[in-house]
């Protein structure tokens, strides 16, 4: 035994070496009184067993090298905490014995040893946990709780999460990207973990998002029917009213069927000539597209060729067709698919005039000057307007026989048409007609003549003359209306300079 116990005393000189006032500092811990409470049951254990046939040396000392070493049952442990939170990280060591110590170490930086801590922002317990009070993002680290002398370390993990979170469909989707599926429905909600109180602000692509009442108090953003719109950068904002609030955006995509368009719903072209027809989709994921005549599939020929594009807003797919012929007028179809859906838009092509288009107006006092744009490789012959007060049913057309020949090499034409009108809410279209008939109409345009005086004649209610009305169905196509309706629109019908004046672009 006295062996053992002059064994016992080069050990604790041999780590003296190393460890000198760590050596010393243990007894002194041994005799505070706290710290005996962690003298657990293997400790008295042995030191019975010890007790039984030992004869000099102290008690303690045998003990302390007869003993089981230290252990940790875990050697690596994680902590999630939220900013704000009081964490306490256990050095919950096995046969942890009086003679050992425990040192805290922040990566590599030591932070206690023993009960005393040398950064004040932690704590150290008296069963050796580390306590960090209100931890923050700067707190988030590895730690490490060593215990000596036999240098066994448990390493825990401390993540210290965001002030703020996004939650998409009640998952974690801060600052990442999520993929939805058109038609879908789908919840993102905003949560802060801040001990103040927060005012939740959504916002998308760089507007601020409104939601219901309710949904703003728990900073939800419902996503019902998704579409290719609601595509974009979400961002959550947690107003506190500091100058640096705690935010996370969450980028969504959407896989949506094509969406397939073409600014050409009616192509005109000429005999012998080359006609294109647009395709223009947008898609996600990426599409196919390809041209249906007569129910099949139009391939790649000497008559056929395609050409794919980009564009801002879309990719257009255009189909060229040589040396056009009577045969190859008619409808074609752009079928465009992708892995969500398909969908399609019909063109037509002809040797009729293609459906006019709006330019612009411009509207002096009562009078109004429009005009449209046609196109047509063959030459106009012809213009028709119609116009309407809005509530009114029937349509009055003017009616301009054109002689005048113009240049075909472009086939753009411009039509103006200038008419002074009463005040009130207008409509007004146009067809053409080339040598081969009549274009469509152009989609109404709305034309507001406001009020130039206090009160009208009509505002009064007072019925307009009879030849005025007479005048009116001279070139209206709505004699067989109602009297009441007719006997208000007519009046206002003030044709003053009709002029259709086809000018070349
Ligand atoms: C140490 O003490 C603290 C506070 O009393 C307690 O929360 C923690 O669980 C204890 N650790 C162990 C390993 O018992
Ligand atoms: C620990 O420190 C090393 C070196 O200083 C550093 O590279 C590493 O990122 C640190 N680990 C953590 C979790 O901070
Ligand atoms: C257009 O096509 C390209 C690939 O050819 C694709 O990456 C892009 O997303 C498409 N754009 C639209 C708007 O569909
Ligand atoms: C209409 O558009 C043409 C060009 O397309 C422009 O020259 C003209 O000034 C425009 N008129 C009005 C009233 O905006």
């Amino acid at each position: 035994m006295r062996g053992a116990a002059t064994w016992t005393l080069l050990i604790c000189l041999l780590i003296g070496l190393f460890y000198g006032d760590i050596c010393r500092a243990s007894p002194i811990g041994g005799e505070d009184a706290p710290l005996s409470d962690y003298q657990d049951d293997d400790y008295d254990y042995d030191g019975e067993d010890e007790s039984t046939n030992s004869e000099g040396p102290p008690a303690e000392i045998v003990e302390e090298v007869q003993s089981e070493p230290p252990y940790f049952e875990q050697s690596d442990v994680s902590i999630e905490a939220r900013p704000g939170d009081d964490v306490i990280i256990n050095c919950d060591a096995r046969n942890f014995a009086i003679k050992n110590i425990a040192l805290w170490y922040k990566n590599a930086t030591l932070l206690a040893t023993g009960q005393s801590a040398i950064n004040n922002r932690v704590e150290v317990m008296k069963n050796n946990s580390l306590r960090i009070t209100g931890v923050t993002k700067e707190d988030a680290d590895d730690y490490y709780c060593e215990v000596l002398p036999q240098n066994v370390r448990q390493h825990t993990a401390l993540r210290v999460g965001a002030k703020l979170s996004i939650l998409c469909d009640d998952r974690d989707a801060t600052d990442r990207s999520q993929t939805f599926k058109q038609g879908d429905r789908h919840k993102l909600t905003c949560q802060t973990f801040l001990h103040t109180k927060t005012d939740i602000k959504w916002s998308f692509n760089g507007q601020r998002l409104h939601t219901s009442e309710k949904d703003a108090a728990e900073g939800v953003v419902v996503l019902d029917n998704v579409d290719e719109e609601n595509a974009g950068v979400y961002q959550c904002l947690g107003d506190d009213g500091s100058a640096d609030p705690p935010h996370g955006m969450v980028t969504i995509d959407v896989q949506y069927s094509p969406k397939v368009s073409t600014h050409r719903h009616h192509v005109n072209t000429i005999e012998g000539d080359t006609a294109e027809l647009y395709c223009d989709y947008r898609a996600s994921p990426i599409a196919i597209s390809f041209f249906i005549k007569d129910g099949k599939t139009l391939s790649l020929s000497e008559k056929y060729s395609i050409k794919n594009s980009l564009h801002k807003e879309h990719n257009r797919t255009t189909l060229i067709i040589k040396n056009v012929e009577a045969s190859d007028l008619g409808e074609y179809l752009c079928h465009v698919e992708n892995a969500i859906g398909s969908n399609e838009v019909r063109i037509q092509l002809s040797y009729h005039p293609e459906t006019p288009q709006f330019e612009n107006s411009s509207i002096n006092g009562n009078e109004i000057t429009m005009h449209w744009l046609v196109r047509s490789l063959q030459p106009l012959s012809e213009a028709m307007l119609d116009y309407k007060l809005s509530m009114s049913y029937t349509w009055s057309t003017v009616s301009i026989i054109h002689t005048q020949r113009h240049d075909k090499d472009k086939g753009i034409w411009k039509i103006t048409h200038q008419m002074e009108l009463t005040p009130g809410l207008w409509h007004a279209r146009i067809k053409t007609k080339n040598t081969e008939g009549w274009s469509n109409f152009s989609p109404d345009h709305d034309i507001l003549i406001k009020d130039q005086e206090e009160s009208t004649e009509i505002d009064d209610g007072v019925v307009p003359p009879d030849d005025l009305v007479r005048a009116g169905f001279g070139v209206g196509a709505g004699s067989k209306s109602n009297s009441a309706c007719t006997m208000r629109m007519l009046p206002a019908v003030m044709l003053v300079g009709v002029s259709i004046a086809m000018l070349r672009l």
